[in-house]
């Protein structure tokens, strides 16, 4: 959430900066702004995208060290004073910052009593006046910075400059994400890797508590306590031209587009022929581990929740071990009975999302077990886990996501494996699931080929104010994502049940301007969702049906089949035409599909 990008070295900072803005975009794009330091401090800033901010920028804006910021407001709406930069009320320090100071009301307080005038209503400006005061008081930057972190509680992910330092970047991280990047002579500051990979693949995450100092000749770390750290750089994996739309329309098409290789990916070398079993190093567990366990708890926000049901429907299916998952926001405040024979998995695409943190934190400290399901390599989610599984489906730029979803329930089916494999799942239910996995990606190609039918259905269903998605037992998270990628990309209303509750209320809602669409796998429950599909027929409801074969009777107005894999394993392909349905109905109300309104990719605020 918010993007913050820092140079130092011999360029000219403000192109760089504008450039790694325009790749943190993602994470939050309300507002935007740049600061330079040549012989004083030059601040551009302004509501609205980065390509605002561009074009606000002189072309003359020289300066060989900067910070800048695209934001996702938490204090203060989006506005030219409220955007970062911050600056000092004597225009030498300036400030750009993710996350929430939880006490700058009274910090704030205490500085306009002492005669401070704030220029904006946000966090952010009461840490640009007390550094500014600091670095009176102090020898180096570095001083004023960590002095004046000890008097805030809070998260944070912070650049700093000061005017009267001008070859020096301070970055701090708590909670929220600070990579630095190694370049040739220059260095650079990020809060996301893809701000910096089309100038360095050499990366050093910074922990919580750590701050740097970045000069172009090399970064120093250091611990909370002042004590200097030694961190050895790590190499990315990817580079620029996995952050380009590679030629679709915009990112979440591609990354629709990519998921037979995604999903490859992710069953890479982790698929064993000979005994039908799934390998996975990563979970740091022994046989007889993996066999004590007596539940499994899954956790996560939004899509990775869904996934998460989808994760749990696996698990008891396949390893008969009683499974369930639930919103990692809500379970971080219910003071959960931590249990030691429950394997507890946190999901995250991009490893940074504060309320699944948090409850990964909050489970450790009771001494829980937990492994994670993420993507993106080194974040803070994976490195505090005991053990888990990487995705490997590259970076997801789109804020909806897609890719990662397929790929995390990819992930469960491999760790049902596991676990069923080590129980009593028989080696010919193995090998049933194993070529089940490998059958997915071509299938994947045979749905990716109904784009244009899906694109029709789109622009014919978008036209109504709400629509309903049900589904049964392993079709309901199907359902839940469906509404959800809607909802997030076209603004259109959608809601999610379980196709048994329809009857139990929302079926009032049912008329000829709220169709359904209804996941309706050939499974064991065919024939009671077909039944649901009279009920809402009966009440003048369209219906856009989902499965793997046209109905006998005239049940649905229009109908997408699909292939049909191991009933387990069909809900990971039952998800695929509902994400195109989404794109094409964004597409066709003409909505920003990358940047969904009021959202941002990276949700590390609380
Ligand atoms: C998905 O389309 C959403 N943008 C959102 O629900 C997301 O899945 C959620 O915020 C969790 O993100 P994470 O996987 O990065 O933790």
């Amino acid at each position: 959430m918010c993007g913050i990008v820092a140079y130092v070295g011999p360029k000219d900072a403000a192109p760089i900066l504008l450039e790694g803005l325009q790749r943190l975009e993602y994470r939050g794009y309300d507002s935007a702004g740049v600061v330079v330091s040549n012989r004083g401090l030059k601040l551009r800033k302004v509501k609205g995208r980065v390509a605002d901010l561009a074009k606000v920028v002189p072309v003359r804006f020289k300066g060989n060290l900067g910070i800048g910021h695209t934001r996702w407001a938490t204090h203060g709406v989006p506005s030219d004073e409220n955007a970062h930069p911050h600056l000092s009320a004597d225009q030498r320090i300036a400030v750009v910052h993710n996350g929430i100071i939880e006490n700058a009301g009274e910090l704030r307080a205490k500085l306009v009593a002492d005669g401070v005038a704030f220029a904006s209503e946000t966090d952010t400006e009461v840490l640009a006046h007390l550094i500014a005061r600091a670095a009176d008081e102090n020898d180096t930057l570095e001083e004023a910075v960590r002095k004046t972190l000890k008097l805030v509680v809070g998260t944070y992910g912070i650049a700093v400059i000061d005017a009267e330092r001008p070859g020096e970047v301070v970055v701090a991280r708590n909670g929220s994400p600070i990579v630095l990047g190694i370049g040739e002579k220059e260095m650079f500051a990020a809060s996301d890797v893809a701000a910096l990979v089309r100038y360095t693949r050499q990366v050093v995450h910074l922990e919580d508590g750590e701050l740097a100092v970045l000069k172009a000749d090399g970064f120093h770390t250091f611990a909370s306590d002042a004590r200097e750290t030694a961190k050895e750089p790590l190499t990315v994996d990817w580079d620029a031209g996995h952050y380009d739309t590679g030629g679709y329309e915009h990112y979440l098409l591609k990354e629709i587009s990519e998921q037979p290789e995604t999903i490859t990916r992710t069953m890479s070398g982790r698929l064993d022929e000979r005994f039908h079993v799934a390998h996975l190093g990563g979970l740091n567990m022994d046989a007889r581990e993996t066999r004590s366990f007596r539940r499994v708890k899954i956790i996560g926000c939004g899509s990775a929740y869904y996934s998460g049901q989808i994760g749990a429907q696996l698990i008891e299916e396949l390893a008969r071990i009683p499974a369930d998952a639930e919103p990692a926001s809500e379970f971080r405040y219910r003071n959960p009975v931590v249990d030691p024979n429950t394997l507890y998995v946190a999901i995250s695409q991009s490893g940074e999302t504060y309320d699944t943190l948090a409850a990964v934190q909050e489970l450790k400290r009771k001494g829980g077990r937990v492994i994670g399901i993420v993507n993106a390599v080194g974040s803070a989610i994976a490195r505090e886990v005991d053990g888990g599984i990487y995705l490997h489906a590259g970076p997801e730029v789109s804020v909806a996501s897609t890719k990662a979803f397929t790929s995390t329930s990819l992930a469960f089916a491999l760790l049902a494996l596991h676990l069923g494999r080590v129980r009593d799942l028989s080696p010919a239910d193995g090998r049933r699931v194993v070529d089940g996995l490998r059958r997915l990606p071509g299938q994947i190609e045979e749905i990716l080929a109904q784009g244009d039918k899906i694109a029709e259905l789109a622009q014919k269903y978008a036209k109504h104010p709400g629509m309903m998605f049900v589904g049964r037992v392993r079709g309901y998270p199907v359902a839940r994502e469906g509404a959800q990628k809607l909802k997030e990309i076209s603004y259109v209303h959608a809601e999610a049940y379980p196709a048994s509750e329809l009857k139990h209320g929302p079926l009032a809602l049912i008329g000829p301007d709220m169709p359904t669409v209804a996941i309706v796998p050939d499974d064991e429950l065919l024939d009671k969702n077909l039944t649901t599909l009279g009920e809402i027929r009966a009440r003048g409801g369209q219906v856009l049906m989902v499965g793997h074969r046209e109905p006998a009777a005239k049940l649905a107005d229009d109908v997408i089949v699909i292939p049909k894999n191991e009933i387990e394993l069909d809900p990971i392909l039952l998800t695929i035409p509902l994400q195109l349905l989404a794109y094409h109905a964004a597409v066709a109300l003409g909505r920003d599909v990358d940047k969904p309104r009021n959202l941002a990719k990276s949700v590390t605020v609380e």
